[in-house]
């Protein structure tokens, strides 16, 4: 068993009310996940994407935020190894998701929305009707979702393990809300000058426990704990 998985099985025995989250995404050698935002950036090489897809079937669903969906459009699908697919969730306040999404049309499993009370009502429905799940939960003080709801509502909709794949915003909300279990980080030897993984001051300066780091093909993966 990789110890990733090891990890996993652990964190998930612990009491809380929440799912395991994992945050894992690809950054370049000076801490940037796009050349711009809104601008697809391919980062990992052929062995991480794989590690990539293989982290995706290890947990039961899978988040980004409505700023990848728009500028990437994923399919967050396991297709390089075998194994199941992740249930897909966008955070999405003000529902901008497109119609014609990846995560929803032809999907295996259609997006779970996770949004508030005061998203449009013709919106609500027009995304319904292309087969996306709504969840309705609190806004933060950003008039964005809050994300402690979200995880206890995913634990009651029997989400164990959740893996968070991006954007920078959503990656800067989870670590500023403390809610990350373990990070697995791929650096790329590639330098861009974009956006930054993490924009905002971090101020508790979370810092990994018992870090392990790997080479694969011409990336580094570096994952450790952090709750
Ligand atoms: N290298 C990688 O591994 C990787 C992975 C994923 C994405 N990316 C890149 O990242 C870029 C997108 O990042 P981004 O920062 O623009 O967008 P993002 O983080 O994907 O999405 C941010 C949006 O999510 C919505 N949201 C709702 N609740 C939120 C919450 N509590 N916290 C944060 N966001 C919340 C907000 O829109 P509303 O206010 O409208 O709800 C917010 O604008 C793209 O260029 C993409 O290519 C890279």
């Amino acid at each position: 068993m990789h110890l990733f998985e090891e990890w996993i099985s652990q964190a998930e025995q612990r009491a809380t009310t929440r799912p395991l989250v994992s945050l894992c995404y690809a950054q370049s050698l000076d801490g940037c996940v796009a050349l711009q935002r809104g601008r697809p950036t391919a980062l990992s090489g052929a062995e991480t994407q794989r590690l990539t897809h293989w982290l995706r079937s290890k947990h039961e669903a899978i988040l980004v935020g409505s700023g990848t969906v728009i500028a990437d459009d994923p399919q967050l699908t396991v297709r390089l190894v075998e194994g199941q697919n992740p249930q897909p969730i966008i955070l999405d306040s003000r529902l901008r998701t497109p119609l014609n999404a990846r995560l929803i049309l032809g999907h295996p499993r259609p997006a779970w929305i996770a949004t508030t009370e005061a998203a449009d009502p013709a919106r609500r429905a027009a995304l319904e009707a292309v087969g996306a799940t709504l969840l309705f939960l609190p806004q933060d003080r950003n008039g964005k979702v809050e994300l402690m709801p979200l995880l206890e509502c995913l634990a009651q909709r029997g989400v164990s393990r959740l893996m968070v794949e991006g954007g920078a915003q959503v990656i800067g909300s989870f670590l500023t809300a403390g809610l990350v279990d373990l990070l697995c980080v791929t650096i790329a030897p590639v330098l861009l000058g974009g956006l930054h993984a993490v924009e905002q001051a971090l101020f508790h300066a979370p810092r990994l426990r018992e870090v392990h780091v790997e080479r694969m093909g011409e990336d580094l993966v570096v994952w450790g704990k952090l709750n």
